[in-house]
């Protein structure tokens, strides 16, 4: 019987994923790897399998000939006869233990990184991100303290890989669509390099506070951000993760009880199910709410950086935190700033809900606003061409046409014709690779019926599993016509067996068709 899951035996749990030729980008060979977090790796090998336990690990792995092991460990060594020996000397949780076999090859992209991936990738991969880590790295380390885990490398996985990235500790697993081909998803490297500190050093005791890792983390990775890319352009990424968190409440209702910061996971419920942008989104209003009380940047950062020193190697709570918050102002805890109406602390983790603050994203505004502006433009009944031919998107960031993008979505449908010719003016978003631009054309694609491009979604799910691009695009097809019920059932049919079991349940869930009990 395994720890916390009632009723499941060893055998019934698939969750080391075991990959066919045909499932990794290079086809020649078969690929195994383990994704831990949430409560997946009892399934690999028997453990306390809760964040609130942290152990040393080694391991030696033996693989055949032709392939290689890579683990989340400080280090590694390959011994004769195929055989790896790692050994992870800091003190983790469960969920951050992972391995990898496969035809997998590295190079290096800083003093201390690598990327590792497929032989057919490794070229784009080290492209990707050659010399750009490194900065990361120091930049954190500046705000957060020490880097303690040695190595930062960052693994390619094949495209089924359902997360954007994990980060497992000196090794983070990373989807295949972050190779855009021009770092513009490297914002993704930024959060899992910020887990360095929050989640992997200082660590949620339960995942009913998931907010603690991802909170923490997104806030961390926006000053990291700031740092390197200025306030603009990261209060536009910042304000894309606001229409995530504004489509997610909008979605369940703003008082679904997975809208609070602290959420009630029963015994026997898989922490996975309760999964959503709050702990991410509304976290980070929280830390930057916080920030907000204290008033002055550099002070917050030098809470931050006395916070991962504090509980470092520790498993922790909320009131651990705002404990901790207060005992290092205390000035604050005089003035009671725990419990100023409508921004209680207890209000904060416990009611679900808008956030009651929202930081400032108007340095953002000078980009934000010609998205705007264009999609007021295409959303209107008679379109304004002379205006919107004098907009030039060619110099656009990506995160400029996500946020265009979204304002569209919310906008849509907009009137019969307009999303075609938008289709045909802008080939560089209807036909663009770049993975986030794809998920948003998609989705309007889908809330506009423009049946003559749902052959996209199909490819676009065809190409990767990530759950946060498959399962606003199952949902969308169920929730249309006739037509996009039947090719959400075709796509799912075709593709259930390279995905995630975790994601195809969920896709399972969605199109009506009976779970597998897992
Ligand atoms: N730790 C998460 C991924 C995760 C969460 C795996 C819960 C399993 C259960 C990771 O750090 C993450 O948040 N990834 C995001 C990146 C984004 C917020 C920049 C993702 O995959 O989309
Ligand atoms: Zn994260």
């Amino acid at each position: 019987m395994v720890q916390g899951t009632p009723g499941l035996e060893w055998a019934e749990h698939p969750w080391v994923c075991w990959l066919s030729p045909e499932q990794t980008a290079g086809k020649q060979k078969p690929y195994m790897y383990t994704q831990g977090q949430a409560v997946l790796n009892r399934s690999f090998f028997p453990c306390f399998d809760t964040p609130s336990v942290k152990f040393t690990y080694s391991a030696t792995v033996k693989v055949p000939e032709g392939f290689t092991a890579v683990m989340s460990a400080t280090s590694w060594e390959k011994q004769k006869d195929n055989t790896f020996v790692f050994k992870m000397s800091q003190p983790i949780p469960s969920y951050l233990i992972a391995l990898v076999v496969g035809d997998i090859v590295s190079a290096d992209v800083g003093p201390r990184s690598r990327v590792w991936a497929e032989p057919c990738l490794i070229e784009a991969a080290k492209k990707e991100y050659d010399g750009v880590i490194e900065e990361f790295l120091v930049v954190g380390e500046k705000l957060f303290g020490p880097y303690v885990w040695g190595r930062y490398d960052i693994l390619f996985m094949p495209p089924s890989f359902p997360f954007g990235g994990m980060e497992n500790p000196c090794l983070t697993f990373v989807t295949p669509c972050l190779l855009a081909g021009d770092r513009s998803l490297v914002d993704v490297i930024i959060h899992e390099i910020s887990h360095s500190w929050f989640g992997n050093l200082v660590t949620n005791a339960t995942w009913g506070e998931f907010w603690l890792n991802e909170g923490f983390t997104m806030y961390a990775q926006r000053r990291i951000s700031t740092e390197v890319y200025g306030l603009p352009y990261t209060c536009l990424e910042a304000a894309t993760g606001r229409a995530l968190l504004r489509q997610h409440m909008d979605a369940t209702g703003e008082d679904h009880p997975l809208n609070k910061l602290r959420v009630v996971i029963e015994p026997g419920v898989n922490p996975d199910d309760t999964y959503n942008e709050t702990p991410y989104e509304k976290g980070y209003c929280f830390v930057s709410y916080l920030a907000h009380l204290v008033g002055n940047q550099s002070k917050f950062d030098a809470f931050l950086q006395a916070y991962v020193n504090r509980f470092k190697f520790q498993s922790i709570t909320a009131d651990d935190t705002l404990g901790f918050f207060l005992e290092y102002f205390p000035e604050l805890k005089e003035k009671g700033v725990d419990s100023i109406p409508g921004f209680e602390f207890d209000r904060w983790l416990n009611t679900p809900g808008w956030p009651p603050y929202l930081p400032d994203l108007s340095p953002g505004q000078q980009l934000m606003r010609p998205a705007e502006e264009l999609a007021e433009l295409w959303a209107a009944h008679s379109l304004n061409m002379e205006a919107i031919e004098a907009v030039d998107i060619m110099g656009w960031r990506t995160y400029q046409l996500v946020y265009f993008l979204d304002q569209v979505l919310q906008k849509s449908p907009l009137p019969e014709g307009n999303v075609k010719r938008l289709s045909k003016m802008y080939p560089k978003i209807s036909k663009a690779q770049n993975a986030e631009l794809r998920l948003r054309w998609c989705q309007i694609v889908l809330k506009n019926n423009l049946e003559a491009e749902y052959s996209k979604v199909k490819d676009f799910l065809h190409s990767q599993g990530k759950q946060k691009y498959t399962l606003p695009l199952y949902r969308a097809m169920w929730g249309g016509s006739e037509a996009t019920r039947a090719l959400a059932m075709e796509t799912f049919s075709a593709t259930a067996p390279q995905l995630h079991v975790n994601v195809q349940n969920y896709v399972k869930k969605i199109l009506g068709l009976a779970a597998a009990e897992a």
